[in-house]
C-alpha cells in the first residue's frame, strides 16, 4: 500500500514536471505580433496578412518622411521614446542570445523587426541636434475606434532639438542605433556603419543639451513621461562604448553613473538594471553584479505576489513588470549570479503567463488566451466594412488574432477579465511584447 502510494505520488510529480511549453513557437509568435504593429507601407514578404498600408502620410514639420515605424500599443501613435527602448532590447536580445532566434529559425525575422523600428528612428534623426519623438497626437488618436488603414485623424509630428532638448529620447535612440549597428555588422556593413554614425550624433546631442523630452513634446508627457534622463545618457554611453571601444564614452559613464545610484529596475523609463549588466560586461567590475544580486533577491523572495504566485508590481500591465525585472534577473544568472534559483524562479514566472495560472495571457498560445484585446487594428472587421465605436462595445471577440501578443496581465489577486474596456489589463504593447520575448529567448537558448 504505501509502496503503491509512493508511486502514484511520483507518478503525479512528474507529471507535473512535465507540463512544459513550446518557448520557439511563443518566439516566433512574437515576431508575429511586432508585424501587427507595423505602420507605413507593408513589404511582399508581410506574414500578417490582416494588415495593409497604413499612414503613408506621416510627416514632418518640413515635409520629411516620416512614415514606418510601430504603432505603440492598442493605439496608433507613434511613440518614439517606448519605440527606441523596444528596439534597443530587440537588438540586445539577438547580440547575446543569436542561438536561441537560430533554433527557432526566425533569426532574420528579428532582424526586419529591428529594422522596422532604425529605419523609422533614422528618418526622424532629421538633423544634428533635431530628433522627432512623436507623430499622432493621443488625445486624437484616442476618440476613434479604426482600422489604422482607414485613419483620417491629423497626426501631427513634435520633434527635440537644442532648445528643448530630450536627454532620455535622444539617448535611448543612440542606445537602439548603438546595439543594432551590432546587430547588423555581419548582415549589413553599410547599415551597420551608417546607424554608428547616427547613434554618436545622437549620444553628443543627449549628452551635450540635457533635458527631458517629456518636457519639450507636451502630448508625449500625458502618455510616457520621462522620470529622468541621467540613466539613458548612462545607457547610451554603454551601448556606444560596446559599439566602438572608445574611452570617451566610458568617461561619460564614469562621471554619470554615480548619480544613478538609486534603484527601480528597467524599463522604457528606467534603463538602471541594463546598465548595471552591460557594466559588469565591459568592466568586468563585481561592483555591478552586486547590485544586481540585491536587486533579484528582493524580486524573488520579498516582492509581493499573486495568491497564485505571479511576482507583483503594478496593476496596470503587472506582466510588463514581471517581465522587466525577470529579464534582468535571468542576464544575472548569464553572468553566474544564483544561475539554477533565478532560472528555476524565472521560469516558473513565464509558465504562469503561458498557463499554468490556467489561462495563457498571450494571444494564440495554449487553449484559453485573451479572445478581446485592448488593440483596435485587430478587433476591426476587414475592410471595407466600417469599423466604430461598436466594435469597441460588443462582447464579440476581436476580428482577428493578434498572434504572439501579451496582454497587460492580471490584478493583484489573479483576477482577469477578457474585455475590450479594460486597457490596464488586456492592452497589448511593443514594450510588453519585448520583455517578455527577451526571457523567452533565454529559455529558449538554455533548451528549456
Ligand atoms: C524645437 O522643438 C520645439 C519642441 O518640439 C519646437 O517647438 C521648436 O519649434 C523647435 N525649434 C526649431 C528651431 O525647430
Ligand atoms: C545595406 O544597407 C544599405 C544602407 O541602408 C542599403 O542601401 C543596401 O541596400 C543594403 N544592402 C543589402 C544587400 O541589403
Amino acid at each position: 500500500m504505501e509502496f503503491k502510494t509512493t508511486v502514484v505520488l511520483f507518478f503525479l510529480a512528474s507529471l507535473e514536471y512535465s507540463v512544459c511549453y513550446d518557448y520557439k513557437t511563443v518566439l516566433q509568435k512574437s515576431l508575429l505580433f511586432f508585424e501587427a504593429q507595423r505602420s507605413g507601407k507593408l513589404p511582399a514578404d508581410q506574414k500578417v496578412k490582416w494588415r495593409a498600408d497604413s499612414a503613408l502620410h506621416d510627416k514632418g514639420r518640413k515635409g520629411e518622411d516620416l512614415t514606418g515605424g510601430y504603432y505603440d500599443a492598442g493605439d496608433f501613435v507613434k511613440f518614439g521614446f517606448p519605440m527606441a527602448f523596444t528596439a534597443t532590447v530587440l537588438s540586445w536580445s539577438v547580440l547575446d542570445h543569436e542561438k536561441a532566434y537560430v533554433k527557432a529559425g526566425v533569426l532574420e525575422d528579428q532582424h526586419k523587426a529591428i529594422k522596422w523600428a532604425t529605419d523609422y528612428l533614422l528618418k526622424c534623426h532629421v538633423g544634428d541636434n533635431q530628433l522627432y519623438g512623436q507623430v499622432g497626437l493621443g488625445q486624437l488618436d484616442h476618440e476613434s475606434w479604426t482600422r489604422p488603414e482607414d485613419m483620417t485623424m491629423e497626426r501631427p509630428a513634435f520633434m527635440i532639438n537644442a532648445s528643448a532638448p530630450g536627454s532620455d529620447l535622444a539617448g535611448e535612440t543612440a542606445a537602439a542605433m548603438a546595439a543594432a549597428s551590432l546587430v547588423f555588422k555581419k548582415v549589413n556593413a553599410t547599415y551597420s556603419a551608417l546607424l554608428l554614425k547616427h547613434a554618436r550624433q545622437l549620444f553628443d546631442f543627449a549628452n551635450n543639451h540635457r533635458g527631458k523630452y517629456s518636457d519639450s513634446i507636451a502630448d508625449a508627457n500625458n502618455f510616457y513621461p520621462s522620470s529622468n534622463y541621467p540613466d539613458e545618457i548612462v545607457w547610451g554611453a554603454a551601448w556606444l562604448y560596446r559599439a566602438t571601444r572608445e574611452q570617451k564614452y566610458m568617461n561619460v559613464v564614469n562621471e554619470i553613473y554615480p548619480t544613478i545610484q538609486y534603484w527601480d529596475g528597467f524599463s522604457w523609463d528606467d534603463k538602471k538594471g541594463g546598465v548595471d549588466l552591460l557594466l559588469a560586461d565591459l568592466t568586468k567590475d563585481s561592483k555591478y553584479l552586486d547590485k544586481l544580486k540585491t536587486f533579484c533577491d528582493y524580486a524573488f523572495n520579498k516582492q509581493a505576489k499573486t495568491p497564485k504566485g505571479l511576482i507583483f508590481y503594478s496593476e496596470s500591465a503587472s506582466l510588463r513588470s514581471t517581465n522587466n525585472m525577470l529579464i534582468i534577473c535571468l542576464e544575472a544568472a548569464e553572468r553566474g549570479v544564483n544561475a539554477a534559483t533565478y532560472r528555476k524562479e524565472s521560469k516558473k514566472q513565464i509558465d504562469y503567463m503561458l498557463g499554468d495560472s490556467g489561462f495563457s495571457y498571450v494571444v494564440g498560445i495554449g487553449n484559453k488566451y485573451p479572445t478581446h484585446a485592448h488593440h483596435r487594428s485587430s478587433s476591426c472587421p476587414d475592410h471595407p466594412a466600417q469599423c466604430g465605436w461598436s466594435f469597441f462595445n460588443s462582447d464579440a471577440p476581436n476580428h482577428h488574432m493578434v498572434e504572439g501578443a501579451i496582454v497587460g496581465g492580471p490584478g493583484s489577486k489573479d483576477a482577469y477579465v477578457d474585455t475590450r474596456k479594460d486597457a490596464p489589463h488586456n492592452e497589448v504593447a511593443c514594450d510588453f511584447n519585448v520583455a517578455f520575448q527577451a526571457c523567452i529567448a533565454i529559455l529558449v537558448e538554455l533548451g528549456y
